[in-house]
Order: structure tokens, then sequence, then C-alpha cells
């Protein structure tokens, strides 16, 4: 059997992404396994999600630890221990430590749902229409310790309506990002990627723009 990409997923919630990931990972889809699901939250959705599937769960409640490295070296010493070789934050709402993420930006990646570097941070639907944007969508990208501005890899896109709620919106873009994840993790399936913090190179070759799906 080719050799499965180990991923690692971090989530907070519903845990919609993850389910995409596993599908796509039973349907071989996509060459990789989970081989952990952590979170900051004992009570997501996600948990049983991954639980049931029988993958290894771990999850800390942030009241219990003193600070935000604290909580993070803990969650991420059981991350370590899972040896995935990419780690991706699906639907994981806490902001990391910069010693976290620095010592595994390479191998950490993020979904937004927006198109950055448009819209970094919370309530992207709401401020999407409060601005007025014709478009909306999702990226995924490097994980930098400035939020949400790591190099982009990949995004979609979709028209905004003018009939659209933030709930229609959040709604009509889920499906798109679940396609885009599992698209862009199939592109580490496939090949190398890596950013010079600004810069996203797929098999050394610097990618002018972010990938469209
Ligand atoms: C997605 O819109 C994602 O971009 C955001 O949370 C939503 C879904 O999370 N961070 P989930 O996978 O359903 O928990």
């Amino acid at each position: 059997m080719a050799n499965l990409l180990r991923i690692a997923v971090l989530v907070s919630g519903r845990g919609s992404l993850l389910q995409a990931l596993i599908s796509a990972c039973t349907s071989h889809r996509l060459a990789a396994q989970i081989v952990g699901v952590f979170s900051d939250n004992p009570q997501a959705a996600a948990i049983a999600i991954a639980a049931e599937q029988g993958i290894p769960v771990y999850a800390l409640q942030a009241q219990n630890f003193n600070g935000r490295a604290d909580f993070d070296q803990t969650l991420f010493a059981h991350v370590d221990a899972a040896n995935p070789e990419l780690i991706v934050c699906a639907g994981f709402m806490r902001k990391l430590s910069t010693g976290i993420v620095s010592a595994r930006t390479q191998r950490l990646i993020n979904i937004h749902p927006a198109l950055l570097p448009k819209h970094r941070g919370l309530d992207t639907h709401q401020r999407v229409l409060s601005a007025g944007d014709r478009e909306h969508g999702a990226s995924v990208h490097f994980v930098t310790p400035a939020l949400d501005a790591g190099p982009v890899i990949a995004q979609t896109c979709i028209p905004v309506q003018s009939s659209d709620s933030i709930e229609t919106l959040a709604a009509r873009l889920l499906p798109y990002e679940h396609r885009l994840l599992v698209a862009t993790i199939e592109l580490f399936t496939k090949h190398i990627l890596r950013h010079d913090r600004k810069n996203v190179f797929i098999d050394d070759i610097v990618q002018k723009s972010p990938l469209r799906f």
C-alpha cells in the first residue's frame, strides 16, 4: 500500500471539515490517514465524530491551564506523539502561540472562511456582507505566528447574492470549504509544499498566486 500521509486534525466545534477529511480518507480519495484529532473543547461534536471512527482523540479545556503557552505545550505534546506529517486546523478556533507555530510552520495549515488577505479574524461572513463584497470564499494557508496571515496555498470563491444572510452565505460556502481542504491536502500527498513566510513553493516552484479549486 502506498505510504499514507499522516495527518493530525485540530478541531473546536461541529466537525464538518473533519467529516469531509474522514470521508476522503476512507474512500481512498485522499492517500492519507488521520492519526489523531485534538481539540480545545471536550464537548465538540467533532470529537464524537472522530471517536466513532476509532480515531484517537485528545481534548483539553483551556481554563485548566495557566496561559496560552501552557495549554498549547500540553496539547502539542500529544499532537507530536501521534507523529503527524501534516497538522490541519479544521474549524479550530484558538490562536496558537508563537513558539508552537514557529516550530511547525512548514507542516501546519489552516482553513479560513474568507479570501485572504481580506477579512482575517472572526465573523467573516458578516464582514463580507457589511463590506458589500461581491464575492466570498475560503483560503487554506500555512500557519505563521500572525493570525490568518500565512502564505495562502489555495482558495475557493463563490458569488455573494443580494439576498444573502450570514446563514445562507456560510451554508453555501461550507461544501466548497470541504472540497478546498481535501484538494489542498491532496497536494501534500503528491508534492513537496513549503513556504518562506511570504511565498508558497510547490516542488520548489514559487506560486505567483493561490491555486483556485
Ligand atoms: C468553517 O467555516 C471553517 O472555515 C470555520 O469553521 C467552519 C466549520 O467548522 N473555521 P466545522 O468543521 O464544521 O467545525
